[in-house]
């Protein structure tokens, strides 16, 4: 397994919609091991494929406790097939925009249909916490972020903020 560099705001990629997997193979396999490694090295909850320059429908989820054993979970073509009325607010960050939080309303449940590591289609309900994380990460797979989901405000302090590092560090 390798740790891959993360891809870190304004990096355009971020922006680009990723294309479905369309065989688990080998290469799939890897690339999921990659991003788990990187994600449980980072650390954080959710990774998709994207934020390590791989635009394919994929992403890795674990949200046991720092003290609990790991339990990492793949997502390819993951897609919301229903959504509650319901809403929840998290704080939420991401990988590719670090050290930076803010509260994001989302439906509190949804329903996902995803093609697992094992070659089969599934379809299962989350609620809560891994809701709003399968909801940020497939965001990922259409170029969103959750800093779209906030006050054009907010989000234009954010982007300046990293693009003066990112201009200082290039
Ligand atoms: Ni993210």
């Amino acid at each position: 397994m390798t740790i891959k560099p993360l891809i870190i705001l304004p990096d355009p990629l971020l922006r680009q919609a990723s294309r479905p997997v369309e065989t688990v193979d080998a290469a799939v396999r890897k690339l999921a091991d990659d991003m788990l490694e990187t994600m449980y090295d980072a650390p954080g909850i959710g990774l998709a494929a994207i934020q390590v320059g791989e635009p394919l429908r994929m992403l890795t989820i674990d949200l046991s406790g720092e003290d609990d054993e790991k339990a990492p979970r793949v997502f390819l073509n993951p897609e919301v097939v229903a959504t509650s009325d319901a809403l929840s607010v998290y704080e939420e960050g991401c990988l590719s925009i670090p050290d930076y939080y803010a509260e994001v309303e989302r439906p509190d449940a949804i329903t996902l249909r995803y093609l697992g590591l094992d070659g089969e289609m599934h379809e299962e309900a989350a609620t809560g916490l891994l809701a709003t994380c399968l909801q940020h990460e497939i965001d990922h797979l259409n170029g969103i972020l959750f800093i779209d989901h906030i006050s054009k405000l907010k989000r234009d302090m954010v982007v300046k903020r990293f693009t003066k590092i990112a201009r200082k560090s290039g």
